[in-house]
């Protein structure tokens, strides 16, 4: 399967075979298949790879077994996919502990959090791949501090997952013999969701991550036998997006999932786009925009603000919830048209609605309409989003594997936290 975009008022010319745009991605191509069956580009192979998935398994078995609870600490890339994972897949059912991410600072909520758990049923997550982030590690201390007051043995409550290299969160977990997985050296924090990162909260959580790993892995092998770079929907999507920005200034980039359940991916999205590509004075801004929720707050500007935005609808053609069909009342008090309908049925029509009002202003909008929201596509909506971002990265001529925008803040807070004291 692949994910694809019907594109309305973008410039069918760039997409041609024998654009500029599709040149360059037609030149780079190459580089991303031997990446697809190479470990050198992990975010690229992990799609076929099923031998890791047996010790997640069993991490996740382990933890489950034990747990109420399970908080997953970490920040950014070490946090939004798995987020973004089990809000796509879930609701689950009682018998699973409930994940809890708690990736931002939060000085009221975190201790109101742990007062509320019983840390002998609680399990911690700590994700970081450098081992060194400071949001994680303050989080990290007090929830130690929190089992240890209760008398709990750390090594049967907290799991790290972090690369194999001298860090402070691998001397943390050596001084207290806790349970570590490897995170790969070669694999960016916002590209880790199809691995350990995101899978392991995710199984925790009752998500099947094997169908996860075999969606994604239908994108990436829909791109190898392409017959042609046009054939590839995150190529052509990454020409549209990009050509509109250099051309047209189309600055930001708005993401439209209507499905409530998407709501986390477009975090994870906004994080991959903004921090893969933003960078040397070039790149556009991501924005999320919840349909129908944010209909009643964003889209006046879009409709008649400045036009500098490109827009991106997913919608969703079944929902497996039970359908629950709107009563009979409504008529008595003059909403009869809303009788027997479900709340999808809405959600499909205000979606309609939207978008067409959008393409009616001459703006562009593409839209992806996916079967259903389950484990296969999600994981392929991960895999398209990576491919289009790498493919974003070569036109833009920019390193999409690279953030010193934020290496540079984490180093000044460091300073200033040296001048608190
Ligand atoms: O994607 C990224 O590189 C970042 O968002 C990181 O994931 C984030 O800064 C957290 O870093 P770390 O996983 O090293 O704690």
């Amino acid at each position: 399967m692949s994910i694809t975009w019907n594109y309305e008022n973008f410039d069918a010319a760039v997409t041609s075979a024998n654009s500029s745009y599709m040149n360059i991605l037609a030149d780079v191509l190459p580089s991303f298949i031997d990446g697809a069956s190479d470990s050198t580009v992990p975010v690229l192979s992990l799609p076929s790879t099923t031998v890791d998935l047996s010790e997640i398994a069993a991490h996740a078995s382990r933890i489950r077994a034990t747990s109420e609870d399970v908080l997953v600490l970490g920040v950014g890339g070490s946090s939004l996919g798995g987020q973004a994972l089990i809000r796509a897949c879930g609701p689950y059912s009682d018998d699973h502990p409930k994940v809890t991410f708690l990736d931002n600072l939060a000085p009221v909520g975190f201790p109101h959090l742990l007062s509320t758990l019983n840390p002998g049923h609680t399990h911690i997550i700590a994700i970081s791949k450098s081992g060194g982030t400071i949001d994680t590690h303050a989080q990290l201390a007090l929830a130690m501090k929190w089992l240890q007051e209760a008398h709990c043995e750390l090594k049967d409550h907290i799991t790290v997952i972090t690369e194999p290299k001298p860090s402070a969160l691998t001397k943390l977990a050596d001084l207290h013999d806790l349970p570590r997985l490897g995170h790969s050296i070669l694999l960016g924090g916002r590209y880790s969701v199809l691995s350990n990162v995101g899978l392991l909260p995710a199984a925790i959580a009752g998500v099947d991550i094997a169908r996860v790993r075999a969606g994604a892995k239908a994108v990436i092998e829909q791109m190898i036998s392409a017959k042609s770079i046009i054939d590839i929907p995150a190529a052509v999507g990454a020409a549209h997006i990009i050509s509109q920005h250099k051309q047209n200034k189309i600055n930001i980039s708005v993401m439209l999932p209507y499905a409530d359940r998407l709501s986390k991916f477009g975090e994870w999205y906004c994080q991959l786009w903004a921090e893969s590509l933003g960078k040397e004075g070039v790149g556009t801004t991501p924005v999320i925009a919840l349909g129908p929720l944010d209909q009643h707050s964003q889209l006046q500007l879009y409709m008649e603000g400045t036009r500098d935005k490109s827009y991106s609808f997913i919608t969703i053609d079944r929902v497996d919830d039970p359908a629950m069909h709107l009563p009979q009342t409504l008529s008595d008090i003059g909403m009869g048209s809303l009788t027997g309908l479900t709340l999808h049925d809405i959600v499909t029509a205000m979606s309609e609605g939207t978008r067409h009002a959008l393409v009616e202003t001459g703006q562009p909008v593409r839209h992806a309409h996916l079967s259903a929201l389950n484990e296969e596509n999600i994981g392929a909506l991960f895999m398209h989003f990576f491919l289009e971002t790498l493919f974003g990265g070569a036109l833009l001529g920019v390193d999409p594997y690279s953030q010193p925008g934020v290496e540079r803040c984490k180093i000044l807070a460091k300073e200033f936290l040296e001048k608190l004291k």
